[in-house]
């Protein structure tokens, strides 16, 4: 079945029908879903959601545009938040250098602090990066713990740096932008990683694959990733879907989680 890697059910997008569409997922495919906290309120949101829904999970973290809201207390929190039964990653956290919201020393703080936090309590991690390349990979490497793998989530970076991380033991989360027609250095990027290491995944409500492109996403919307993906390979879309599920759940070790 479908496992949507990185999604954001506690947008407010979903404020509407949420209700609806959350059962309505498991019906059409979908097995597991991981929900990601990008700000204190989006973690504490996460909270609610996954004692709510079995099947799904959630990450806890702040992304880089929010890292404003940390400091010694509210982190003291976010920490121990991880500590919830149904939390199985620390994240997002990282660098966005395009938004640029907060300065990048303080980015890189709390992108510290985050990666600490996941050693600390044997966590993998969901890496947001963009327009960061090299400083991403410069703290990353200076973080790196065989304990808590990472993923780069909505991988936008070349086929080359690709590479490093897969030899690294990270995974690549691909999602909608794969389905575009402009979309080149992915598709590269793509053929080129070794299944094992993609996880597939929505950042719902953002980035809809073709034919809904600019639409309100959901994990549902994953069978056009597959396709693609399969299509990249050589494969069919049950394979990827199939191999990707196995990849998520060893990714977020949800074999210790039952
Ligand atoms: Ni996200």
């Amino acid at each position: 079945m479908i496992f949507d890697s990185h999604a954001h059910y506690d947008d407010h997008a979903y404020d509407g029908d949420r209700e609806e569409i959350l059962p309505a997922l498991a019906r059409d495919g979908v097995g597991t879903v991981v929900n990601v906290g990008a700000s204190l309120e989006g973690t504490r949101r996460t909270v609610e959601l996954i004692r709510k829904y079995p099947f799904m999970y959630g990450a806890a973290g702040v992304h880089p545009d929010e890292v404003g809201e940390l400091n010694e207390e509210t982190f003291a929190w976010l920490r121990e938040q991880c500590l919830q039964k149904k939390i199985v990653a620390v994240g997002e956290t990282g660098l966005d250098y395009y938004w640029d919201k907060e300065s990048h020393e303080v980015q890189k703080k709390w992108f510290v602090r985050q990666l600490k936090l996941a050693k600390e309590l044997s966590l993998p991690v969901i890496v947001h990066s963009r327009e960061a390349a090299a400083d991403t990979m410069e703290i990353l490497k200076q973080e790196y713990s065989p304990q808590t793998p990472a993923v780069i989530h909505c991988y936008s970076y070349s086929p080359e740096l690709a590479r490093e991380y897969v030899k690294m033991g990270y995974y690549l989360g691909i999602g909608g932008v794969v389905t575009f027609k402009n979309a080149k250095k992915l598709k590269e990027v793509v053929l080129e990683t070794p299944l094992e290491r993609i996880l597939l995944e929505t950042d719902c409500p953002y980035l809809a694959p073709e034919p809904y492109r600019g639409k309100r996403n959901d994990s549902r919307n994953l069978t056009y990733v597959a396709k693609a993906v399969a299509d990249i390979k050589g494969l069919t879309p049950e394979a990827v879907i199939e191999a990707t599920e196995k990849n998520a759940g060893t990714f977020y070790r949800l074999d210790r989680r039952q």
